[in-house]
């Protein structure tokens, strides 16, 4: 039996990692349960980071071989070196995994290596590759255990071949044709990564739109963009089956979403990227009494608390969006409502971002969903090709467009496509987080030339009219 301790967490990714820094410096006696060798989680070993390694080396690869020219920068066809690109992302992965354990021992964090479950509330239950199980006595919970990759059925996942992100991250070769199976994030993003480094890339998809979730106007003129650079797509579609053939390559069939016609696929790679789901197993709730939703995640409520008295969840693992910030976000408020605090989370201003060229970056409502709930928004527009910054750096695809109320001239939602959006969103979630309304942007003053003019200009549109348009 190991000591007594204040709050064990299981799992170590975004969610897992941020609540035990914060519950320790709140004055908690924090355990971890970890069954990976290295802590992170998802985001950190196998999602955010070495993701985001490999669109930023692609991005410039591409950049190199196709943009600089009109620079004035000549210089000889890049070529591609992948196992010293997968060094940076192994690199890049191994440096935040050590920040995590650095970030551990300064804080006093005690790390247990192996599967938790929980037998009941109090007791986590450790359960090491090899070597005999620990019991901790613990004052609370917190399962932060993440989501895995959904598959298809019928559809087996050899991680070289047939791929999920993980196998995405890893390929030792470029493949000449890579169908990507689901046109959300993980397929557009990772699409455009191998893309980028030569594969003829079609994306299927089921529904008759990409990123679902986002403003459909801005899904609709970004797979344009990503259509110019090359990018195919099946939408209304769906994968019955996919073959290996005697040549060693892929046979992928398609059908219409709606039933109809087979066509034929040929591919080298298949990327599933079709959603996550969350990762219950091996905890033993139904031991503990732990209720499920309808969709496997664990139910908590507005105070993350399960439908056991000292039992929390937080991230992936429950319900909202799947993204590192919003799980980094539960793991601080949950480590203060223990803390007696009043730890909170906005849902209503979580930023998304899909890092391609040029990037998708999205808070608040989107025009389909202020339709569908009946309220009345006025929408200010502003392109990059009438932004100066844009035009000296050769990135002028794209827009900003904020959506505020009618009435109360209230932000409710904004979106922008472009270069750099996913770090210039920011300034609509702060003046989301303080309720603010479009003049207040429209009357702050901005750097000039930057991109977030454009942002200026989109609130300027709202009212007596933008300048530059
Ligand atoms: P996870 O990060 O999934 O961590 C769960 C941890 O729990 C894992 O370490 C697992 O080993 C451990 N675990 C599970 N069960 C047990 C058990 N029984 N015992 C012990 N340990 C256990 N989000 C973004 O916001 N931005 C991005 O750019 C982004 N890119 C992504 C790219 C890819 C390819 C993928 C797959 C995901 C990406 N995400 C991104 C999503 C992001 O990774 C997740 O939202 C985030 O990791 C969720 O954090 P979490 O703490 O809830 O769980
Ligand atoms: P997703 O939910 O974003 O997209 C899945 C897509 O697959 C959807 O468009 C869906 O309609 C489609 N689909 C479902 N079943 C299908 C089928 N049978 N055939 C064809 N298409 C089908 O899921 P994805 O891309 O797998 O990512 C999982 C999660 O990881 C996302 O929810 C996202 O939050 C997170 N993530 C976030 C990133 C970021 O923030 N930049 C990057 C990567 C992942």
């Amino acid at each position: 039996m190991a000591d007594q301790f204040d709050l064990t967490i299981i799992g170590s990714g975004p969610g897992g990692y941020v609540c035990a820094i914060r519950a320790a410096q709140l004055g908690m006696k924090v355990a971890v349960v970890e069954k990976w060798a290295t802590l992170g989680g998802t985001c950190l070993n196998i999602g955010c980071i070495p993701s985001k390694a490999l669109l930023h080396a692609s991005e410039l690869f591409e950049e190199a071989g196709h943009g600089f020219k009109a620079l004035g920068i000549d210089i000889p066809a890049p070529q591609l070196n992948l196992p010293q690109m997968m060094n940076h992302k192994a690199e890049t992965v191994a440096s935040n995994v050590g920040g995590v354990d650095y970030l551990f021992k300064k804080n006093k964090i005690t790390v247990f290596r192996g599967i938790g479950s929980i037998p009941s509330a109090g007791k986590v239950l450790v359960t090491p590759q090899s070597g005999p199980q620990t019991e901790i006595a613990t004052k609370n919970i917190v399962i932060a255990t993440g989501s895995v990759s959904a598959n298809l059925p019928g559809i087996e996942i050899d991680e070289k071949q047939v791929v999920t992100s993980t196998g995405a991250l890893t390929l030792e070769q470029v493949p000449n044709r890579l169908v990507v199976i689901g046109a959300g994030v993980i397929g557009l993003e990772l699409g455009s990564v191998w893309m980028r480094l030569g594969a003829q890339v079609t994306v299927v998809e089921y529904l008759d739109r990409i990123l679902p979730g986002m403003d459909s106007e801005v899904a609709r003129q970004f797979q344009r963009m990503l259509q110019k650079q090359g990018m195919e797509f099946k939408l209304s579609s769906k994968v019955a089956g996919i073959e290996k053939q005697e040549d060693g390559s892929l046979k992928i069939n398609v059908e219409p979403a709606k039933g109809g016609e087979a066509e034929v696929l040929e591919a080298d790679v298949a990327l599933v990227a079709i959603g996550r789901k969350p990762m219950t197993e091996g905890l033993g709730l139904d031991i503990a009494g732990v209720a499920l939703d309808e969709r496997g995640r664990v139910r908590v409520d507005a105070q993350y608390k399960s439908s056991v008295d000292g039992i929390y969840a937080i991230g992936d693992v429950i319900a909202g969006p799947m993204l590192a910030h919003k799980a980094e976000d539960e793991g601080i408020a949950i480590a203060e409502i223990l803390a007696g605090q009043a730890g909170h989370v906005n849902y209503a201003a979580i930023p998304a971002v899909v890092y391609t060229n040029p990037e998708v970056a999205s808070v608040g409502k989107t025009e389909d969903e202020l339709k569908a709930e009946g309220i009345d928004y006025k929408i200010g527009k502003f392109p990059f090709t009438a932004n100066g910054r844009a035009k000296a750096m050769l990135a002028t695809q794209g827009f900003v467009k904020i959506l505020a109320d009618v009435e109360t001239d209230r932000v409710l939602g904004a979106h922008i496509v472009g270069k750099n959006a996913g770090e210039m969103i920011h300034e609509l979630v702060t003046l989301m987080e303080f309720s603010g309304a479009s003049e207040d942007l429209a009357r702050t003053t901005h750097a000039h030339p930057t991109l977030s003019e454009a942002i200026r200009e989109a609130a300027l549109a709202l009212g007596d009219g933008a300048i530059h348009i």
